[in-house]
């Protein structure tokens, strides 16, 4: 069956609603300034105009994946799948979806939160996929703007002077974990390339696709929904 590109650009407005993102769960272990919390409604929107609901669902460029989760957790496709080039992002995913989100979910908790402790642990090479997770998840909390890349530089002032304190909310963190990991049956992650993972699915029917191109949602016109989903 032929691919076909849906018309979810421009995406439709909301009828009457304004979009209220408090209102969107937030079920993501990832700090993405700029998160595409947003987006959220308009993918719910387009889903259920579908015809049918799609057996599997992917995001080739995961990231953060808030729409992936938002999908899962609200049975918007009967399967989720993830994919994710970058080492320390998927371990995350590796992590959170495989069988160790609970050992994660408890070392975030144990943590002490101190410079010297931040160091300590990621000066250490990882030796797992929960070693690198949980390097992931604490550089994305405690450098600025969530960056993930070697030399980014840390958090100082951060919320209320709290330093690198201010974005590490380990219950929270714990419990958006655990939460995954009651529906990761319904969920798949692939550490790989997302174009390959497009091409090798792109006839496979009652499949849809989403991905933002990073060219539209730049400056200005960032807050304007960008998005291309492909259906089969
Ligand atoms: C901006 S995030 C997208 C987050 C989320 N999907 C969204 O739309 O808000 C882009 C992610 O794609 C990942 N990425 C870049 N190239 C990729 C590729 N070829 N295959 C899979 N993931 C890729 C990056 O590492 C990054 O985590």
């Amino acid at each position: 069956m032929a691919s076909a590109q849906l018309p979810l650009l421009p995406v439709p407005r909301l009828k009457g609603h304004i979009i209220n993102v408090a209102s969107v769960p937030q079920r993501s272990p990832f700090r993405y300034p700029g998160g595409k919390t947003w987006l959220v409604p308009y993918i719910r929107q387009w889903l259920s105009s579908l015809p049918a609901r799609p057996c599997e669902f992917i995001e080739p460029f995961a990231g953060g994946a808030i729409v992936s989760l938002t999908v899962a957790f609200e049975k918007l496709a009967d399967h989720v799948t993830m994919v994710e080039l970058d080492e320390q992002v998927a371990a995350v995913w590796q992590a959170v979806l495989g069988k160790h989100g609970a050992e994660l979910a408890n070392r975030i908790i144990s943590f002490r939160m101190t410079p010297a402790n931040v160091e300590s642990v990621l000066s250490e090479p990882a030796r797992s996929i929960q070693d690198r997770a949980f390097q992931t998840i604490l550089r994305n909390r405690v450098n600025r703007g969530g960056i993930l890349a070697p030399g980014a530089g840390k958090v100082k002032n951060g919320e209320a002077g709290k330093g690198i304190k201010s974005r590490w909310y380990p219950l929270t963190l714990k419990k958006r974990i655990l939460d995954i990991g009651t529906i990761r049956d319904h969920m798949a992650f692939v550490h790989g390339d997302g174009m390959k993972m497009m091409r090798k699915h792109a006839y496979q029917p009652d499949t849809v696709f989403f991905y933002r191109s990073a060219l539209h949602g730049r400056g200005k016109t960032s807050r304007k929904p960008s998005v291309f989903a492909l259906g089969t």
